[in-house]
């Protein structure tokens, strides 16, 4: 399968941009994921997140798969964040700039495929954490662990992925896995439960996990774009009418998040509590 491709920065940019929020919507739509090269995000700063990512995981005693933290606004966050490498703090916090004006634009195209103000989902995002993922080349003894993160969707209204060069994302095409491989520069887009909630089942959270590779580690960047607590998440009244019923019920990210720890599931099925038949 070809990967659903957008050209989307410049596009959206210009007098295209009807056509790339096309493209956008039908992606989300058939595939729940997509490509965006020419996202404006400068290709050293891609480097140096990846090479300090690299680097961090590099040190002696660091035994962690992955490092899970929140970014958005950096400044409140960085001093969290770790020091060592050196260059840790200057360049994630660069690259997190960066890749937050990706996903407002990202987002405002979104909710205009939907037929919703550009605004819609802007205005409940409050915003991002970052997981670095790292996957170190397997050993022959451990061939069995072919899972670097098992299969799950993501639940986050977006989530932005950059991938070094080597290949593991794999996502759902006609229920059979493909391999979703790295394009130089490029960031995949999914699609999360939040948006599927929000687009009345329109949009779908992509279902994917990334296996190992047993002659190279690899690194990939995930910015989960979430919403604020009280930020209404149920489908948009817009997109309701008798042809399409609420397939939600309203709730607040707050209820979601805290029924996520209650569930104990990684896919979307999470959702299932708020449908409007399940008091
Ligand atoms: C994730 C994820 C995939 C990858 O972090 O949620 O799905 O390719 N990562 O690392
Ligand atoms: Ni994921």
């Amino acid at each position: 399968m070809a990967l659903p491709l957008s050209s989307t920065w410049k596009p959206l940019l210009g007098p295209r941009r009807s056509d790339a929020i096309k493209q956008i919507g039908l992606a989300c739509e058939k595939n729940g994921f997509f490509a965006v090269k020419n996202h404006g995000i400068p290709e050293m700063k891609i480097n140096n997140m990846l090479d300090t990512a690299r680097e961090f995981f590099h040190l002696p005693d660091e035994e962690r798969q992955s490092l899970k933290f929140h970014c958005h606004p950096v400044e409140e966050y960085k001093s969290h964040w770790p020091s060592n490498p050196p260059s840790f703090r200057e360049n994630v916090g660069e690259y997190c700039e960066s890749v937050r004006k990706v996903e407002v634009a990202i987002l405002e195209a979104i909710s205009e495929s939907l037929d919703l103000e550009r605004d819609y989902i802007d205005k409940i995002l409050k915003g991002h954490y970052v997981s670095i993922n790292y996957y170190p080349a397997c050993q022959e003894s451990e061939l069995d662990v072919t899972h670097g993160v098992r299969t799950h969707t993501d639940p986050t209204l977006i989530t932005i992925l950059m991938q070094d060069d080597v290949p593991g994302l794999q996502v759902i095409n006609d229920d059979k896995w493909i391999n979703v491989n790295p394009i130089p520069n490029a960031v995949v887009v999914h699609v999360g439960d939040i948006l599927q909630a929000i687009s009345n089942y329109k949009y779908k959270s992509l279902l994917h996990q990334a296996i190992v590779n047993c002659e190279k580690e690899r690194v990939s960047i995930a910015s989960y774009c979430y919403p604020s607590d009280d930020a209404m998440i149920g489908p948009a009244k817009k997109l309701i009418d008798k042809v399409h019923p609420a397939i939600y019920k309203d709730f607040t990210y707050r209820e979601f998040h805290e029924s996520m720890w209650r569930v104990k599931c990684s896919t979307a099925k999470r959702l299932d509590l708020f449908k409007p038949s399940s008091d």
